[in-house]
């Protein structure tokens, strides 16, 4: 068997990492710092995609639609036309308030969280998705009653991402001051992926972004852990040899 087909992340450099991509239907966790870029790593990912005429949909847990389109634009100013894939809905960004309150509320969560899952597949259904980006498995394990439920049902959501094809990245947040520890958390062996994002420094102006592919089922990848900038044009992996030059 040769190497799997892979889906273009879009994003600068990291695709020359992935020696092309995400192999096609790899469930891959994004893990990082508060602010390292997750939601907006999501985001590029599902824009490129749509760009390139795969349509995508964005679970926002963590912020409204409107918050999330609002900090993509402000972040990326490069992104021409957010609003028109958006409005052709090439690129869902679905609205999970009434899934949020329900699973808030703490009764019939496992009822709730399968409504979720329906609903994740009707709008994957509704725009042809190829790409999904769940934005955060560390708020549904906030929403949890306990950690044994969200085990169980972030394998139940990360199974049927899988049963419905998707490529699909998943954000959570990590303790980046315990890099260590991070290899060990219990749920990461159950994803195709993974992608860490490290934030160093004082965390000001002097602070230094850096990306780790350190699993990635599939295909081969680079182990280096590289510098990466979010520029208005999208999030710019800062390859070898442009670290040569600079
Ligand atoms: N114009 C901008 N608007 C918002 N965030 C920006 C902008 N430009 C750069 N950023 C960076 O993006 C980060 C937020 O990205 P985000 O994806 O929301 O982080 P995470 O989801 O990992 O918490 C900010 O900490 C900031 O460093
Ligand atoms: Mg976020």
């Amino acid at each position: 068997m040769g190497m799997r087909r892979k889906v273009k992340t879009g994003i600068d450099g990291l695709d020359d990492m992935l020696l092309g991509g995400l192999p096609e239907m790899n469930q891959v966790v994004v893990a990082g710092g508060p602010g390292t870029g997750k939601t907006l790593f999501g985001f590029e990912f599902l824009y490129k995609g749509a760009k390139l005429g795969e349509p995508g949909v964005l679970i926002p847990l963590e912020e409204t639609p409107e918050m999330i389109i609002d900090n993509a634009k402000s972040a990326f100013t490069g992104f021409s036309d957010i609003d028109k894939l958006i409005k052709d809905n090439t690129l869902c960004i679905y609205d999970t308030l009434d899934i949020r309150s329900y699973l808030n509320s703490r009764e019939d969560q496992k009822e709730t969280f399968a409504r979720l899952v329906s609903e994740i597949e009707e709008a994957v259904q509704e725009n042809g998705a190829k790409r999904v980006v769940f934005d955060s498995l560390s708020l549904l394990k906030l929403l949890l009653k306990g950690e044994q439920d969200y085990r169980s049902m972030s394998m139940d959501l990360v199974g049927n991402l899988r049963r419905m094809k998707l490529t699909s990245v998943l954000t959570t947040e990590i303790d980046v001051a315990e890099k260590s520890r991070m290899y060990f958390l219990p749920e990461f062996f159950f994803y195709d992926g993974i992608i860490t994002m490290y934030s160093s420094g004082d965390g000001g102006a002097n602070r230094a972004l850096t990306m780790e592919v350190i699993k990635m089922r599939g295909t081969s990848h680079s182990r280096a852990t590289v510098p990466y900038e979010i520029t208005t044009k999208g999030m710019d992996i800062l390859s070898l040899a442009q670290r040569g030059k600079g």
